[in-house]
């Protein structure tokens, strides 16, 4: 290990260049629109042309296949690791030294937008088109990566690649995950073609920058298109399931009920009350899911199952707000007569980003001459996990309609786009120390 390849602290800080390249914004559109159209749905709700394109489904291994197929064409060597994560390299002069690793996702929740993860993935190989184009090579290799099932929406578990990749998961538990119809991540691997054979723990990277779109408002109001991201808050996933007993609608006294659908629907208006409360700090929660048992119009459910999403930049407050929900179903199995039983989905602290990655990304942004904000990610992202492994920060790109993201409205203009990934393109070649830079002969 070489001077220079010893790991970041927060405090170290690294020589600054002044930017020299600049992405092809029309070439990173043009290939976001044409991903977008794999897995492309009329969506009812909004009117608009969504995504579906659920983790290791056919829409998927189409996307992956045409990512892939542009990452070639780019000239890096892709490779594809045992948990399906995918990723190419651009040589360095010296292959000795630990990559610079971009990357993000192309998987997309049910209801998806253009912009979620693919923005990430499709500027980074525009970056390695603008680092050729302009002639520019760097003594570090650099990569760009696409993780497995971020969305956790087909498998129940998100940032499910770049976990195991960070070694917070295991390959086995990740391989063993199965979405609603029983189907396993292992086979779905196989079954798209993307069982690869690289080690999915894989060589520590000299640093990881994501560019992503926001997904919420911050940037739109402080009237910038650049976020550096200081980190990502906590997320609590569960699964509640509450059993009661089905019984006649009409005839059944209101007092004799056992109605699972009464007391699921006690815990969305619970989760709200908390959030309102100010006693759990910045605390966000959600109930996606919720379905009924037996789910009909005379009956009195038998079993409710429902999703808990909880967010928080501050662990404890975490903690404090699980603790209380628990309790909280507690009282309601007692009050109607119920049982509750629960099942942790997924699990992350909050995770800071380094500090020193943040001011890459800073004289990135500086040197463009783009002003920016720093946000704390409301959103999960690969970059959580990938921040165990090297120093690790992200870019944000502003998005419109207050950011909104998860649906079809889901938009960002083409020229916040080519200004996140300019700041990204510059900030991944101050980190791999360009050797010669000019327009090549
Ligand atoms: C990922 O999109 C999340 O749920 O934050
Ligand atoms: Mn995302
Ligand atoms: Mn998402």
């Amino acid at each position: 290990m070489t001077a220079s390849d010893t790991p970041l602290t927060p405090d170290s800080r690294l020589s600054l260049v002044s930017p020299v390249v600049r992405v092809n914004r029309e070439r990173l559109w043009a290939n976001l629109m044409q991903l977008k159209e794999i897995g492309a749905y009329d969506d009812a709700s909004t009117g608009l042309r969504g995504v579906r394109r659920l983790a290791l489904t056919d829409e998927d291994a189409e996307a992956r296949r045409l990512v892939v197929w542009w990452m070639r064409e780019a000239g890096l060597r892709v490779r594809v690791d045992r948990i399906g994560n995918v990723y190419a390299e651009r040589a360095g002069t010296d292959p000795s030294l630990p990559c610079v690793l971009m990357g993000s996702h192309i998987d997309t929740v049910a209801t998806g937008g253009a912009f979620d993860g693919t923005l990430g993935v499709l500027g980074g190989i525009e970056v390695m088109r603008a680092l050729d184009e302009a002639g520019i090579r760097t003594r570090r290799p650099i990569e760009i990566g696409f993780f497995t099932e971020e969305e956790g929406v087909r498998f129940g578990t998100d940032m499910l690649g770049s976990a195991v990749t960070a070694g917070r998961l295991t390959l086995e538990y990740a391989h063993n995950r199965t979405d609603p119809d029983g189907a396993t991540v292992r086979d779905e691997l196989v079954r798209i073609g993307f069982d690869g054979d690289t080690p999915e723990i894989r060589p520590i990277p000299r640093a990881y920058i994501e560019c992503h779109i926001e997904q919420g408002p911050l940037l739109a109001t402080a009237g910038v298109d650049i976020g550096i991201v200081t980190g990502v808050q906590a997320i609590s996933w569960q699964r509640l399931t509450i059993d009661g007993a089905a019984a006649h609608a009409g005839t059944t006294p209101i007092e004799a009920r056992h109605d699972a659908g009464l007391a699921a629907a006690e815990v969305v208006v619970e989760i709200r009350r908390m959030c309102d409360s100010g006693q759990f700090g910045q605390l966000r929660g959600t109930v996606g899911n919720l379905v009924l048992q037996p789910s009909q119009t005379n009956v009195i459910p038998s079993e409710a199952v429902l999703t808990v999403d909880l967010r928080n930049p501050n662990d404890d407050l975490m903690t404090a707000a699980e603790k209380h929900l628990a309790k909280f179903v507690d009282d309601l199995q007692q009050r109607y007569g119920l049982n509750a039983t629960w099942e942790q989905m997924a699990k992350t602290a909050m995770v800071p980003f380094h500090g020193s990655i943040q001011d890459v990304i800073a004289a990135s942004a500086e040197g463009l001459g783009l002003p920016y904000v720093k946000a704390m990610s409301g959103a999960g992202h690969d970059a959580q996990e990938i921040a165990a492994t090297c120093p690790t920060a992200m870019v944000f790109v502003a998005g419109e309609y207050g950011g909104i993201s998860h649906t079809p409205r889901e938009y960002s203009r083409p020229d916040a786009c080519g200004n996140g990934i300019d700041v990204l393109a510059n900030a991944i070649l101050i980190l791999a120390e360009p050797v010669h830079t000019g327009p090549t002969a």
